[in-house]
């Protein structure tokens, strides 16, 4: 298990992340991204979008731009509602969070509360500024969003955007006419949201300038059920902790159908499995380290009438944690952007019009990315990152297993067929042991190393990083056999 320490020290030593403008002694609530932490990024990303933009037949990617203007913002509800409580000490002047500094004095979450709620709570528990025991002045809202004035008059109010959603719901539109006019119709933008948090702590878990990956489903309510597969996956367990039991660290296996007895929506319950399967089956996250958390009426966000977030397990972050949610908005953004632009949004599919409503499958990729390396990191004799093959930033290191005898020269043909295929590193300097090790602890998945058996046509030597075994295979099959290990997910043990 990891500490933070421990894991910001190797995501700093190995070229994964670290505090943007470091150089300047940092910027709260800021990060920047290494080599390795770039290429793990964009490795979640794509598996993300393969496996949720393959949920549906007309299930796209957009973009938009991340300045949006104040009326949009206005009409979705976050110039009035997108915020969060602030408390100032009255003698120094140190902010904080409301619900962080409750959630430090008893170690639970203290999520929802109003302005009166958390003066109480904050005066019943004698909570002081943290800084100088000074008291805490009274609660009040904190919107989040950035404003900027946009143009030389500065006149033109805008913000950067709070979240992905809402550029997509400003394209909707056009996109439902460019796509023939189909429900549901799943639209998808991956890329930076911006809050000003009050208090950004805890590495890259609450910054103030992120990656969102975010899945708008639009959909008529009533339609969905028979439009997704819900009978094949009524039976599955869903790891889920009801809204009383969030401060536990535990979770239940509910069947999807005892979900939807319980009053969700079959589409609702269908797409927490095809969530939970991405997390267990293709991030290879444990069972016990994933749970859905229940949000209940005073938790969940203002625009949400059903809420669920994926939450992970992470020892570095104290915990499970949220790197996701699922959202059922109604039909609240698009209604709120048809009162305020004046323009129709209602479709007409098949017989019937209606405002489409919105499922939101909504994910931090910051937030994964951290949840990766606490999962896999391993630190001790042999500091090892398990990731999965796939999320690796390097796929395969090759090394010669010595400096002479034209092993280098045949071990750099090798790395350069490679580099078409692969993520591939080609590493001479110093011991072979100390060169698993470099690979260890990026997480490399295998190692190929050519000896002198090689020159005699008898192959390589594949390593794997977790077992640490080796196998033989000839040279002609190794590109072969390193897709169906990285890619079709063969286990090594079925080779060895
Ligand atoms: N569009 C819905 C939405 O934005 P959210 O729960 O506010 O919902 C979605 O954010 C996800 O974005 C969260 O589950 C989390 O993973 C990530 N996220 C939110 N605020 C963040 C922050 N300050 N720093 C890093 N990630 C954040």
């Amino acid at each position: 298990m990891a500490s933070y320490d421990d894991l910001m020290s190797l995501s700093v030593r190995r070229g994964f992340l670290w505090p943007a403008a470091d150089l300047y002694g940092g910027f709260a609530g800021f990060y920047d991204y290494g080599h390795n932490g770039v290429l793990l990024r964009r490795r979640w990303e794509d598996l993300w979008i393969e496996t949720f933009l393959g949920l549906g037949e007309h299930y796209h990617l957009i973009d938009s731009t991340t300045i949006l203007p104040e009326a949009p913002l206005k009409a979705s509800g976050h110039v009035d509602h997108f915020t969060d409580l602030l408390v100032a000490c009255t003698r120094c002047g140190e902010t904080y969070r409301a619900d962080h500094l409750l959630e430090a004095a008893t170690h639970e979450e203290h999520e929802g509360l109003t302005p009166e709620d958390a003066d109480a709570k904050i005066r019943a528990l004698n909570v002081r500024c943290t800084k100088c025991k000074g008291d805490l002045g009274p609660a009040r809202p904190f919107n989040m969003m950035f404003p900027l004035a946009v143009g030389p008059s500065g006149k033109d109010r805008a913000y950067l955007r709070p979240e992905t959603a809402q550029g997509v719901y400003l394209n909707f539109k056009r996109e439902f006419e460019a796509l023939r006019r189909r429900l549901p119709l799943g639209l998808a933008i991956v890329g930076r949201a911006y809050r000003n948090e009050i208090s950004p702590r805890q590495g890259t878990y609450r910054m103030r300038e992120f990656i969102q990956a975010e899945l708008q489903i639009f959909m008529d309510p009533e339609a969905f059920g028979d439009q997704v597969a819900y009978a094949s996956v009524a039976d599955v367990p869903v790891r889920v902790a009801w809204a009383a039991e969030k401060n536990e660290p535990s979770a239940h296996d509910v069947p999807a159908r005892d979900l939807v007895a319980r009053g969700l929506p079959s589409w609702y319950a269908y797409h927490l499995v095809e969530v939970q399967r991405f997390y267990l089956d293709r991030l290879g996250v444990p069972r016990d380290a994933f749970r859905f958390a229940e949000l209940d009426e005073r938790e969940r966000a203002f625009y949400n009438k059903v809420h669920f977030d994926v939450q992970v397990r992470q020892e570095s972050l104290g915990g499970f944690k949220e790197v996701g949610g699922v959202h059922y908005r109604t039909d609240h953004d698009l209604a709120g952007h048809a009162a305020m632009s004046r323009e129709r949004l209602s479709v007409t599919v098949g017989p019937k019009a209606l405002v489409p409503h919105v499922l939101e499958l909504s994910f931090g990729v910051d937030r994964n990315v951290w949840a990766l390396l606490d999962l896999g990191f391993r630190p001790g004799e042999r500091n090892v990152l398990r990731l999965p093959p796939r999320l690796a930033p390097v796929t395969v290191g090759v090394f010669p297993l010595v400096n002479k005898d034209g092993l280098p020269e045949r071990a750099a043909a090798i790395h350069r067929d490679f580099r078409r295929r692969f993520t591939s590193t080609y590493d001479e300097s110093g011991a072979i042991g100390r060169r698993y090790t470099r690979m260890d602890e990026i997480g490399t998945p295998f190692c190929v190393t050519v000896d002198h058996e090689t020159l005699e046509g008898k192959g390589v030597t594949v390593r794997e990083r977790d077992s640490q075994r080796q196998i033989r295979v000839e040279e002609a099959a190794l590109a072969p056999t390193l897709e169906r290990l990285v890619f079709d997910g063969v286990p090594f043990a079925d080779l060895a």
